[in-house]
């Protein structure tokens, strides 16, 4: 999707990843356990989801849980897995209503059984919706992702399903866990942190990066906007030059107007 300032007002990003940081921070300097800051993190995942669903994103991706957080004590795993059951079996008739569909993605074998079933039943339950996608990687690092799409690869090659020839861009994105899905147009990370930390690398290629210092548990409905107003108001160039992207179509129309290079 392309966008010039003239148009700035309506580009809105069709994909959006969040980099939910800062939980810890944020609970520290109330004298407060960590936990006590990811419960009111999960308050902005329901502020920013609705936000963003009302705004006309199509795509919602937030990091939850990276493969790296497995390292962190124990009870502070223990009660991430049980905020996650929390906002799973009370969220998805809210999400229903609002018609959002849910996705995940993630290493889901290394999940606690109930949270790995809830994840699973939500999905079933929510498969019929036809508006934003919530998509919740859990468990999840690019790098994983990407060596499991090149094991994927390797192997149909050895079946004789792929002929080495045909892989390409799009035959390597349709192996990863977000197949189907577009790439990333807007990246928000919270909490000052400025940098990736393995968060969907491939799909963030083309990504416009939005870093704010408003930590997690206090970013709001507001704070969504104003990043999704600042995505309006620059110019994506891909690796083009003004005169051919003022040259090409402008348009909000999903897959039209796409381009890469
Ligand atoms: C990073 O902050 C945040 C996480 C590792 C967990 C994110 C989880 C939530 C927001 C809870 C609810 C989520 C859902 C989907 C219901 P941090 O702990 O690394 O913060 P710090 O860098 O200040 O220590």
């Amino acid at each position: 999707m392309l966008q010039g300032p003239d148009q700035a007002s309506r580009v809105i990003p069709r994909h959006v990843g969040i980099i939910m940081d800062g939980n810890g921070r944020w609970a520290r300097s109330r004298f407060m356990p960590r936990i006590w800051g990811h419960k009111r993190g999960a308050n902005s995942v329901r502020e920013v989801v609705k936000a963003a669903s009302s705004s006309g994103v199509q795509v919602l991706s937030l990091f939850a849980f990276s493969d790296e957080n497995w390292g962190r004590p124990v009870e502070e795993v223990n009660a991430l897995m049980g905020l996650f059951d929390h906002y799973l079996s009370h969220e998805i008739s809210e999400l229903m209503r609002q018609n959002i569909k849910l996705r995940v993605m993630g290493n889901l074998d290394r999940l606690p059984v109930r949270t790995k079933k809830l994840l699973i039943q939500g999905c079933e339950e929510l498969s019929s919706c036809t508006g934003m996608v919530l998509n919740l990687a859990v468990s999840y690092g690019a790098r994983a992702e990407i060596t499991e799409a090149v094991r994927n690869i390797a192997q149909q090659i050895r079946e004789g399903v792929i002929d080495p020839e045909h892989v390409d861009e799009d035959l390597f994105a349709s192996h990863l866990a977000t197949a189907g899905l577009p790439d990333l147009d807007l990246v928000i990370r919270t909490s000052g942190e400025q940098r990736l930390s393995n968060f969907m690398l491939w799909q963030s290629s083309y990504a416009e990066l939005h870093f704010t210092k408003v930590q997690w548990p206090d970013f709001s409905a507001s704070d969504f906007d104003k990043a999704v107003h600042e995505f309006s108001s620059r110019q994506r160039r891909f690796g083009l030059v003004d005169q051919v992207i003022n040259n090409l179509t402008i348009t909000t129309d999903p897959g039209a107007g796409e381009i890469s290079c």
